[in-house]
Order: structure tokens, then sequence, then C-alpha cells
């Protein structure tokens, strides 16, 4: 037999809240002092539209309910009705019905819409207080279980990369997320491709105080119209055709940590108004559910385009900038810091060198002149990538400058005929982004691509 006085498992010390909802005002208060004993949170209603407004404000671990109510007292069509109002609502909240002693029919068919148990009037109080306590445990596991698939999902790796600047340009950076790491404050960062944006993002999440919390990273300009709002507040089973279970969105996941917004001006227009909407009301519903829930979330958000120049052409809310952009952040471009390529350069051959299991000692002064002359458009990932290649290529312990496979530029781009055909892409793609600002549905269009073919590209590029 179940130790009655055993303590329900709790998730950060809460306690588990039970909505237990009946018409009779005696039974109410018979179950709320069984519960509050057992040291439930309990909270009662005592009519279906009441224990709906209890569960769109608040999350609870089981809801007990009767199933008549005293409009239509023996049919237990109100209570079956209230059972699948809030499956709608919150399809992981385990529902306990309470049925008429010996009134299996109404037991069974709330079973089949979805109640996860039920108990017989009048009770046994142990039986009864064992099912509520096994539904919690359930429920949050279950619960548990979701949130987690999604974090796996989306979260890369947990620890934070080295952020080398040791340049001038980099000091204001260095003191920005000094500064204003700690704080809830949003911040927009805005750099060129491959300058550091996301390393930039994980460290302002990383000295804040939300670094026990996730950082969920997503790239918010990728999603096609309907799938972005699944994505970003989650949805529940059956809202869509292809919705099979319930999913936590972005937001969600990041409740207590911090939201990265990657590609922030690829988000179109639409989708800016829902994101808008939630920035402003902390307040998010998943797609088919009219439950509200409140998010605590801090916003980072990135971008390569010049989102000022969006504003004034019409492609960017001025609004939703001034929710995003509390705090700018400025990454300069790797040709405007020098001094840095020696340090990253040391550092990329250390990890380059261990990956690959080879010995090297450093840079020969040539190879460390063509590193310093080189025009970088590809900024720190292009560095990496040239220094990873000459691990590979290196003859000796040290690295040559042939071996960094850099071209010699006179004006500064290269010769098409000299890039192998992923570097010819890669340089198109780039270029298209850059004549149209970053959006990347304008690139996608000039170069003759669908925008998820361009996404799957630019994703091919940035993997290892
Ligand atoms: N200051 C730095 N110190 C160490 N590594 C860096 C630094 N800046 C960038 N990197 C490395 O360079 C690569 C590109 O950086 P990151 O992904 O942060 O750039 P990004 O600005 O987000 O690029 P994109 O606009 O293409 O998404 C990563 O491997 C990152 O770890
Ligand atoms: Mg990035």
């Amino acid at each position: 037999m179940p130790d009655r006085t055993a303590p329900l498992p709790r998730d950060a010390g809460s306690r588990p809240r039970i909505l237990v909802a009946d018409d009779q005002a005696d039974v109410l208060e018979a179950l709320r002092i069984l519960l509050k004993g057992e040291g439930l949170e309990v909270v009662t209603a005592s009519s279906p539209s009441e224990s709906l407004s209890a569960v769109e404000q608040g999350d609870f671990d089981v809801a007990l309910i009767d199933l008549n109510y005293a409009r239509d007292t023996t049919s237990g069509h109100e209570g079956l009705d209230l059972l699948t109002t809030l499956r709608e609502l919150d399809a992981t909240l385990p529902v306990v019905v309470m049925t008429a002693w010996g009134s299996v029919e109404g037991a069974v068919e709330a079973m089949r819409r979805g109640a996860r148990d039920y108990v017989e009037k009048p009770w046994d109080n142990e039986r009864l207080l064992a099912t509520v306590r096994t539904q919690a445990e359930l429920g949050r596991a279950l619960r548990r279980s979701q949130l987690l698939e999604g974090e796996n999902l989306r979260l890369k790796g947990g620890d934070v990369p080295e952020l080398i600047a040791e340049s001038e340009a980099m000091r204001p950076v260095l003191e920005v997320i000094e500064r204003i790491g700690p704080s809830d404050a949003n911040v927009l960062i805005v750099g060129e491709h491959g300058t550091g944006k996301e390393i930039v993002a994980r460290w302002l999440h990383a000295v804040s105080e939300r670094a026990p919390h996730a950082l969920v990273a997503v790239n918010a300009g990728g999603f096609s119209e309907g799938v972005f709002e699944s994505e970003m507040f989650g949805h529940v089973k059956g809202a869509f055709t292809d919705a099979k279970t319930d999913r936590v969105g972005c937001f969600e996941l990041a409740d207590g940590g911090t939201l990265f917004l990657d590609e922030i001006a690829n988000v179109p227009l639409q989708q800016q108004a829902k994101l808008l909407r939630v920035l402003e009301t902390r307040e998010i519903q998943r797609v088919g559910s009219a439950k509200i829930h409140r998010v605590d979330v801090r916003v980072i958000s990135a971008t390569n385009a010049n989102v000022g120049e969006l504003v004034a052409a019409g492609d960017f809310r001025e609004d939703l900038l001034y929710r995003l952009n509390t705090v700018e952040i400025r990454l300069p471009p790797l040709r405007d810091r020098l001094e840095d390529i020696p340090v990253l350069a040391a550092h990329f051959l250390g990890q380059q060198a261990a990956r690959y299991r080879r010995e090297m000692e450093g840079f020969a002064p040539g190879a460390m002149e063509a590193l310093l002359s080189h025009s970088w458009p590809g900024n720190v990932r292009e560095l990496r990538h040239s220094v990873e290649r000459s691990v590979l290529m290196a003859r000796g312990r040290r690295i040559e400058a042939p071996d960094l496979g850099l071209k010699r530029r006179d004006d500064g781009s290269a010769l098409i005929e000299e890039l192998t055909l992923e570097e010819a892409e890669r340089l198109m793609i780039e270029k298209a982004l850059d004549r149209h600002q970053g959006n990347v549905s304008r690139a996608a269009e000039a170069l003759g691509l669908s925008r998820s073919a361009l996404y799957r590209r630019l994703q091919r590029r940035d993997s290892e």
C-alpha cells in the first residue's frame, strides 16, 4: 500500500496544483480539506465556465472534475464537454473525472474522450489521493519529456566558445557585454557574415542571471508562413492536419532564459506583427489553443542586414525594431581589426591541430603576412576555414602561405575561375544577399532558387 504521507515528486520545489470542479459546495469543501491536508495546492470551481477560466489563467498538475452539473444533473453532458474543452486547452493536463456510483458508462465515455482516470462517488479517500498523486506525477513527467525533446532539438551544446577580442575595434563590444550582459535588455547584434554574432549572443546569455536556463537559438527568418507560429508559439494536437501531438514552441522553451532570434531581418512582415504582439504582451497562445501562457524571455536578435534601410523601405516594422534594439552591438568586420588576426589564427590552429591530431608549431612569416593582408569577406568564419585547410595541407609543422589557400586579389575580389564550385556558390549567395540587404526571399529569387533551397545552402555553409 502506498505511503499516504509521502510527498509527491515535485519540480523545483513547487507544490502540485489541483483544480477541483463540482457544483456541490459540500463536495468541494470536503475535497479541498482532503487534498490540502496532503500538501497539495487546491483551486475550486463550481461550474464548467469557472473551471475553464481557472485553467486559462494558470497551470495545473491535475484537474479533478465532476461529470454532472446543475443545468443537467444526470446525463453527464456538461462534464464531458468540460473534459473535451480542457483537453483542447492543454492536452498535457491530466483530467480525472468523478462519476456517480455505478455509472460505468459515464466513466467509459470519459476515458474515451481522454480522461486519464476516474473515481466513483462517494469516494474512498485513500484511492482518490493515490489517483491524484499518480496523475500529477505522470503529467509532470510528460511535460518534462516534451520540454526536453524540444530542447534537445534546438540547443547546440552548452559550453560557451572562447571569444577572442584583443583589438581596439572590439573593445566597445566587450564593454557592452560586460555592462548590459547581466541585464534583461533586449539586444540586437549586427555585423557581416561570420563576424561572431552568435558567439556574442551566447556570451550575453552566459553572463546573465538567466544562464542556468536555456538559450534557445532559432533561425527566425527561415520559416514558411504556416510553420512560423507553431515553431515560435507551439501548437496543440489537432490544431492542423500534421499536428499529431502537442508541441512546445521556442518562446516556451526559452521561458526563464534567452531566445536568440537569428537572421531577424528575414522575418516577413506578417510574422513580424505576430512577434511584436508577443514581445509587447509577453503572452503566448499555442496554435489551436485558447489558453494563454505568460513567458519570461529575454530576446537577443542578430542580422547582417541594414535594418535601418529595411525600415525605410517598409520591409521591417519600426516598432518591432525598437522592441529588439534596446541595446545594439555592432561587430566590426575582421579587416577592421587586424590585431585580432594572429590571436584568432593561433586559436584556430590549436583547435584544428587537436582535431586532426597533428602537431603544429605555428605560422611561417609569409603565412602570417598572407593572413594579415587578406581582406576576409567571410570574416572570422573564413579565417577558421582557412586555418583548418592549412592544417590539412601543411607538409611540416609550420603553416606556409600556400597552405592557407588564400587567393591574391588586386581589387579585393576573387577570380571566379580560381574558386572551387562550392566557393563560387558561396560567393554568389553572399553577393546576392548583399545586393538585397540580406533579404533571403529576394536573394533566392535573384538566384533562381526557392527560399528553402537557399536556406539549405546557407545551413550547409554553416555546418563544419
Ligand atoms: N571573436 C571570436 N573569437 C573566437 N571565435 C570566433 C570569434 N568570432 C567568431 N568566431 C568563430 O567564427 C565562426 C563564425 O562565428 P558566428 O557563427 O558567431 O558568426 P555570425 O556573425 O553569427 O555569422 P552569420 O552571419 O554567418 O550567421 C564560429 O565558428 C565562431 O566560433
Ligand atoms: Mg550566425
